[in-house]
């Protein structure tokens, strides 16, 4: 949520900003007898009169900022996973199970957006088991009961996570944590046996400042090892998802997604993974190449792997000049990034970590944004035009 957000009009106008654009824009040639050349002669006569200097000063009249032009609402444009479907793919996005019970707005533009949910949240081991071996599905349940009725596939997100792992698991003992984390994959995975199409098995297991593995609770407890341990158990317990490796940072060609690769790759080999989850948290100021981020892709895609960009999400706080242009870059981004993904037949599904501006993560996490396809009124931004025009190869 940032300040800087359409202002209400009548004018129902798509995308682009134009008019408010239009409405600001000083720069064109100024027309004989228009209010601005009056203004412009009464200016060059107060000047003159007074020497040009001395006791009186005009006051700069400030050029206003285009505001953006409030989009249509989302359940006027074309329902995006149609676009999707339209190259064999899917369009994902991240969800919690009260937005989709109690507000009907939140719930209708998901059901008619998406075809792929994701719990932002309630299905991480934290919400899923908070207190040892007592397990609680009610949210995850009702993602999944949504998607369900809405023919919509489900990935479970994440088994094993060091970011959402609860207290009591950081003081078990090595051999006591070898206990829980196999009950816990295996009661999780095995309650959404064939309700899920994928699970991101382990989340964010690579180091972010040098080659291999993150410390974590698991890596100090279980050994490096844990990584495919999770996969084996994951397979045992749901035979027919597809098992994913999810990380950020490593979007494009780097030191950690050469890690992610190698990493995926060995477990591959050993027929334990099936898919990678590349994030996609990123700045329309500053993100990978999007010629690296397609070659990323495309050699993940050549390892014989699945490829979802998991969630994505597109900041445009730091992007210079006005909110107009801030949306206008946002749209290209996401229309690139999302070609990059349709440009490689395996890449089957970009995932949005939220829709709205009102629900994401972002604000909290990295400051007030505006990272998502529809604005917090539910209208739809250029951005959303800017994924359907991937998605249709436009
Ligand atoms: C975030 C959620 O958006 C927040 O609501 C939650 O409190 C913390 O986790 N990478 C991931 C996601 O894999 O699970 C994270 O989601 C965002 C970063």
């Amino acid at each position: 949520m940032s300040g800087d957000e359409p202002r209400e009009t009548d004018d129902d106008s798509r995308d682009k900003g134009s008019a408010g654009a239009e409405s600001a824009d000083s720069s064109g040639p100024v027309q004989p007898g228009s209010l601005g050349m009056t203004l412009g002669l009464l200016l060059a006569f107060s000047l003159s009169a007074c020497g040009g200097g001395g006791g009186f000063e005009p006051t700069p009249v400030p050029t206003p900022a285009p505001t953006p032009v409030p989009g249509p609402l989302w359940s006027e444009v074309a329902p995006l996973r149609d676009a999707a479907a339209q190259s064999g793919r899917l369009v994902g996005a991240a969800v919690y199970s009260s937005g989709l019970l109690s507000d009907p707005t939140y719930a209708g533009a998901a059901g008619r957006h998406f075809s792929y949910l994701t719990a932002e949240y309630e299905m991480k081991w934290d919400p899923i088991q908070r207190n040892p071996g007592v397990y609680d599905f009610s949210g995850g349940d009702r993602i999944v009961d949504f998607a369900e009725s809405r023919g919509m596939r489900v990935k479970g997100h994440a088994l094993v996570w060091h970011g959402a792992t609860p207290k009591w698991v950081e003081s078990l003992s090595p051999p006591e944590l070898r206990i829980a984390f196999e009950d816990h994959i295996r009661t999780v995975a095995g309650h959404y046996r064939r309700r899920v199409y994928a699970w991101d098995v382990v989340n964010e297991a690579i180091d972010d400042s040098q080659s291999g593995l993150r410390s974590t609770v698991f890596s100090r407890g279980l050994g490096p090892d844990y990584v495919a341990e999770a996969f084996r158990l994951a397979r045992k317990a749901d035979p027919d998802a597809e098992l994913v490796y999810n990380d950020y940072g490593g979007e494009g060609l780097n030191r950690k997604s050469n890690d992610i690769y190698n990493l995926v790759k060995d477990l591959k080999q050993r027929g334990l993974v099936d898919g990678v989850g590349l994030q996609m948290h990123i700045s329309a100021a500053s993100f990978p190449a999007i010629a690296d981020i397609q070659a990323n892709i495309q050699r993940l895609a050549d390892l014989g792997l699945q490829v979802n960009l998991s969630e994505m999400d597109v900041r445009i706080k730091d992007v210079p000049g006005d909110a107009v242009t801030k949306r206008q870059r946002q749209r290209q981004v996401y229309r690139d990034v999302v070609a990059a993904c349709v440009a490689v037949p395996r890449c089957e599904a970009v995932t949005l970590w939220g829709f709205t501006d009102a629900h994401s993560w972002i604000d909290s996490t990295f400051g007030a944004d505006d990272p998502l396809l529809f604005d917090e009124q539910y209208r739809a931004k250029p951005a959303f035009f800017g994924v359907e025009d991937a998605y249709l190869r436009r």
